[in-house]
């Protein structure tokens, strides 16, 4: 081993937990190591976030062009080359791998390629590839992130039963594909691939998917799914896959205890995350795990540990990009005495379907679990000029008052620009904005956001372009 390196700041995992903690240390002047096991960017830039956008936006250019007829546009011998698609993707990803890459080093961020394990509390190994490096920090911020979760079933280690990471790196399209878990993650590469031309089934083991999303965008989502020719069977429990000799795989379920099987070239495991702890000797540093397996955290993110951090989806509290962002700035913020806590109230989440679902804040089902009365209203985008341009009739806002106080509490938003959409939302909730300064806002016409203007005209019994 050589000499030990003594820093202000080690970081550990460079996602957008970890680079971004590393970058707003190093603005504060902090010395930063930030050390990557794998790939700078972690999961979001390499094989998460990015990657699966650019498949969905793929998708949508596709379905966009087959169906411009629609439009009175006319475009023939429309179709896909996969490996265009990837190859732009990858171009997407390398571009910006290499925009935090030439952030750090123009902050004098030491990023250091190796994995690394506590030796003491404040003390780290990195296993390089000429060695093992000590550094020790009086601060470190653990920003692993997470992994998928294995299930134990026979035949998911076949090598056509892959997780996100697998399916994003096929190089040509499969004729079919079984996923098996329809979550957020399920249910992106679901859509996607059905709108690339896939047959596409999807096995859930919950009776309904998708629990923590508004039902009723869920109802309309299921039908845009069942468009796409999206089976979606609920309520199974998988048995076990076996390789089929032409290729693909089966898949045995049972389904109110009838057994059943389906056949796909591609068997897509996407059954949760856990977090990523493997190798990081908590036990040498003492650092507590929380109930829900992530390493516990107060609203300052630190551990239990003096001067140690564990932010992103190491937590398990919220498994999003973003929020891992906002947790490594109110960490930062506590290490430079700055202060400031992590607030989880308002962190906005999106599901890239097409279309996309938006929400924020509490929905209904939140509201009646905590025994709060409230006020709905939805304006739908069949009324707003705009979307009806662009094919969304279906789509609408919805936002949640709390009945009590008129404060707006939650959204949803469903349909085309969902996902820029509910930044505007999110500001309003976050900043306390009422219902009636919403109202006294000037939207832009014609503009899909006017919904959101409609919305809260809604709220106040006031709606202009739609009665309840
Ligand atoms: P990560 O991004 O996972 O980064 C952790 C890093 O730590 C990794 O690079 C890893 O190699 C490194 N590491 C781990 N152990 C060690 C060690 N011992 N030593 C050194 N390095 C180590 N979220 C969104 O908000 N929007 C989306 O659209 C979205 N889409 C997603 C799509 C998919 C397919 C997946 C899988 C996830 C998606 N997510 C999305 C979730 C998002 O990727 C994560 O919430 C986010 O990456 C968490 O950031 P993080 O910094 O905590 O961890
Ligand atoms: P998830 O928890 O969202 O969904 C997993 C699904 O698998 C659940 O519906 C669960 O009931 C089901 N399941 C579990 N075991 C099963 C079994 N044996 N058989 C059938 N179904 C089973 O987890 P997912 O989709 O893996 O995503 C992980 C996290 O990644 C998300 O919670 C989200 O935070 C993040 N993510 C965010 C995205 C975004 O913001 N757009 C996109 C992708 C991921």
């Amino acid at each position: 081993m050589s000499e030990t390196t003594h820093r202000d700041l080690i970081v550990i995992g460079a996602g957008p937990g970890g680079y971004v903690a590393a970058l707003h240390a190093a603005h504060h002047g902090k010395r930063v190591t930030l050390v990557e096991k794998r790939f700078v960017g972690g999961t979001c830039l390499n094989v998460g976030c990015i990657p699966t956008k650019a498949l969905v936006h793929a998708a949508d250019v596709f379905q966009t062009a087959k169906n411009a007829a629609k439009d009175g546009i006319l475009a023939d011998h429309v179709g896909v080359d996969f490996a265009r698609v990837q190859a732009k993707k990858d171009a997407v990803v390398e571009t910006l791998v290499k925009g935090v890459a030439f952030l750090l080093e123009k902050a004098g961020v030491e990023t250091v390629r190796g994995t690394a394990s506590f030796a003491g509390p404040h003390a780290v190994d990195v296993a390089c590839d000429d060695g093992i490096r000590r550094y020790e920090a009086d601060n470190i911020i653990i920003a692993t992130g997470a992994k998928t979760r294995v299930l134990p079933i026979p035949g998911f280690d076949l090598p056509c039963v892959m997780d996100s990471e697998g399916i994003l790196s096929l190089r040509s399209l499969p004729a079919s594909l079984v996923v098996v878990g329809a979550g957020i993650i399920g249910m992106e590469f679901a859509f996607a691939f059905a709108r690339l031309g896939v047959k596409v089934d999807v096995l859930e083991a919950l009776p309904d998917i998708l629990p923590m999303i508004d039902r009723e965008a869920v109802t309309r989502l299921s039908r845009f799914a069942k468009q796409q020719k999206i089976q979606i069977e609920t309520d199974v429990r998988i048995a076990r896959v076996e390789a089929c000799p032409e290729g693909g795989a089966e898949v045995f379920f049972t389904k109110n205890d009838v057994a059943r099987s389906i056949r796909a070239e591609v068997v897509l495991s996407a059954v949760g995350r856990v977090p990523e702890l493997s190798g990081l000797q908590l036990e040498q540093a003492g650092i507590a795990i929380a109930a829900n397996r992530g390493i516990a955290v107060d609203d300052r993110m630190r551990t239990n540990v003096k001067g140690v951090y564990a932010i992103g989806d190491v937590t398990n509290l919220v498994q999003l990009a973003h929020a891992a962002s906002r947790q490594a700035i109110v960490a930062v913020d506590d290490l430079l005495g700055h202060g400031g806590k992590m607030e989880y109230r308002y962190i906005p989440s999106v599901l890239y379907t097409t279309p996309a679902v938006a929400w924020v804040g509490r929905t209904e089902a939140d509201m009646a679990k905590a025994g709060l009365a409230c006020k709905t209203t939805r304006s739908p985008f069949g009324a707003n000029g705009r979307a009806l341009i662009q094919n969304q009739p279906l789509g609408f806002v919805k936002l949640v008052a709390d009945a009590a106080t008129g404060e707006l509490v939650g959204a949803t938003i469903l349909g085309e620009g969902a996902d820029e959409l509910i930044a505007t939302v999110t500001v309003a909730l976050q900043n306390g904005i009422t219902a009636e300064a919403l109202e006294a806002t000037i939207f832009a016409h014609p503009t899909v956001s006017e919904t959101i203007h409609e919305a809260a005209a809604g709220i106040l019994g006031a709606a202009i372009h739609y009665t309840e």
